[in-house]
């Protein structure tokens, strides 16, 4: 019966309060915040007096908490939420990579919390997911005795456990921004001049990864052929990192004891080591980053022979206003410290897409930078990314490539038509092939996608054109591609759930190809397609595609 009562009266303090941590306020929780009116605390301490004791416990959700999650390695990851009841509605926000909180709502009944947070659109007319955490994330949790218990609901079923502890406005709020470098434009580095291929562990492993695990896939990158079809970069993602000594260099967790051993023993494989870090505080994961160690940090890489970093904006976009020049500036700070460095590394810019990246990202150093949010191992997803690439695709070049996310194929989310679609469309974008399944036990057919040398030459073609869209047909889309040696790529796409026959007449072929004669082949079923038409008459399975070469014949 009293729970209400208390619970709106606080509530009804609390809106008073702004989660926006620029905006200048009064925190709820400190005697200050009541001071002010007299009248409201002494309505405050009278409800206190005459609800006591386990009521005024359970409904005391208000205010800001520091939900601690512990992994496995060590690491303790801290999540800030700033939570408001009224009734058993829940609003608040999560601070993290979102400038200024991302808002989340919920429930909380009879001692049950949930919430989840309601992701940003993506501005309109900008690559799917560019700039946006897409899924929301799910929150679930008891309040009892004075203590906040959630779980984590991640993707893919991973639920991870933590306890939150009251906090402050002060506390999530991010550190104050460091100078960032006058703008100018860095030097080429001639690095990767067709789209790098390799493997990363984030889409299969996440923050599971580990020195074994990068040393078998290493050996399986080699046995499996992989490197004999050009994949050449084993690049760790996330969750590598621990803190940072008392001369500030970054260190290893117990995961990766010794990086510089790990680098060596994949540059004996004749592969290469990638890593990951962020110009934030914190990663993605919530592990230790470059902010204000970029030299020292990237000094560090080179020691340990590392050749590519991954630098995702995490943290940091929570701390600069997300303008063109401070993404420049925050990007230019790190490309400025590797090249200090001395040697060589692919420099992998990791911001979503924002500030179109793709019109900059060259001047920082940048070798290749992602162009969208998160790739899925789900169709909805790597088909909404890889078709929203196309607008953008005349912005890579040798050396500079978009990059719209990771493949998933061999992970499982997919059929086998739809990795071959993923595989084809990637290698029309002229997009980084960064393998994200586990290689050391693919199937044949897996094999077979990730190693067509027919597609991925088309990939790694030194001319890095860039793909056009030739027609729409209801969920037919059919891109084309011209090659260094004048062939003609083409890919009947079928976006729709049902084989639907390809209708691509010979005519409708670019100039220079149209009414002339033609030979053509197939480049999934790797034989020649006999011309006996006025068309190309292949069926296209649902979500599938046909691959052909078209040269004109002598
Ligand atoms: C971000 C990136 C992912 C991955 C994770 C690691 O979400 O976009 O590719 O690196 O961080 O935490």
């Amino acid at each position: 019966m009293c729970e209400p009562i208390v619970a709106e009266i606080e509530a009804s303090e609390t809106r008073r309060f702004s989660a926006d941590p620029n905006e200048k306020v009064e925190d709820p929780m400190t005697p200050k915040a009541y001071s002010h009116s007299p009248v409201g605390l002494i309505r405050l301490l009278l409800v206190a007096f005459l609800f006591a004791g386990p009521a005024f416990a359970q409904t005391d959700l208000n205010g800001y908490w520091d939900l601690q999650m512990t992994s496995p390695d060590g690491n303790v990851r801290h999540t800030y939420f700033q939570l408001s009841l009224r009734g058993e509605t829940v609003t608040g926000k999560l601070f993290g990579r979102n400038p200024g909180g991302l808002p989340l709502n919920g429930t909380y009944t009879a001692g049950h919390l949930h919430f989840a947070t309601v992701p940003p659109q993506a501005a309109a007319g900008s690559p799917v997911g560019t700039g946006s955490t897409a899924a929301p994330m799910v929150y679930e949790g008891t309040w009892s005795d004075g203590k906040l218990k959630l779980e984590w609901h991640r993707y893919e079923g991973q639920i991870v456990t933590g306890i939150a502890v009251r906090s402050t406005r002060e506390a999530a709020a991010p550190p104050a921004p460091l100078p960032l470098p006058p703008l100018h434009d860095l030097p080429d580095t001639a690095l990767v001049r067709t789209p790098p291929m390799g493997w990363n562990s984030w889409n299969k492993f996440a923050g599971r990864i580990t020195d074994a695990d990068v040393r078998t896939m290493a050996d399986a990158m080699v046995s499996s052929g992989m490197k004999d079809a050009g994949y050449v970069y084993i690049n760790i993602d996330d969750t590598w990192e621990a803190g940072r000594d008392a001369q500030g260099n970054i260190q290893t967790n117990k995961k990766f004891p010794d990086m510089k051993s790990l680098a060596d023993y994949v540059h004996s494989k004749g592969l290469k080591i990638g890593i990951y870090s962020s110009p934030g505080p914190l990663t993605c994961a919530g592990y230790t980053a470059s902010f204000g160690h970029e030299e020292q940090d990237a000094r560090t890489f080179a020691e340990w022979g590392i050749d590519y970093l991954k630098y995702d904006l995490c943290s940091a976009r929570a701390i600069y206003d997300i303008t063109q020049p401070n993404q420049q500036g925050i990007y230019q700070k790190m490309g400025e410290a590797l090249e200090h460095s001395g040697r060589p590394m692919v420099y992998s810019l990791c911001q979503y897409g924002l500030t179109d990246v793709w019109t900059w990202g060259a001047k920082v150093g940048g070798n290749l930078w992602r162009t969208t949010g998160d790739i899925r191992d789900t169709w909805d997803s790597m088909e909404k990314i890889g078709f929203s690439q196309v607008a953008i695709s005349s912005y890579t070049r040798p050396g500079h490539w978009n990059d719209p996310d990771m493949l998933e194929i061999g992970n499982g989310g997919m059929n086998a038509d739809e990795y071959r679609t993923h595989m084809s469309l990637w290698s029309m974008l002229a997009a980084p092939l960064i393998a994200g399944n586990d290689l050391r036990s693919m199937s044949d057919e897996t094999k077979s996608i990730l190693m067509n040398k027919e597609v991925i030459a088309i990939d790694q073609d030194p001319a890095a054109k860039p793909v056009q869209s030739l027609s729409v047909n209801g969920q037919m889309e059919t891109l084309t591609r011209i090659l260094a040696d004048g062939s003609l790529i083409v890919g009947v796409f079928n976006r729709g759930a049902t084989a639907t026959p390809a209708s691509l007449p010979w005519s409708s072929l670019p100039a220079g190809y149209a009414g002339k004669k033609l030979a053509v082949r197939d480049l999934w079923e790797h034989q020649s397609v006999a011309m006996n038409g006025e068309q190309y008459t292949g069926s296209v399975p649902a979500h599938g595609v046909r691959l052909l070469r078209i040269d004109v014949a002598h």
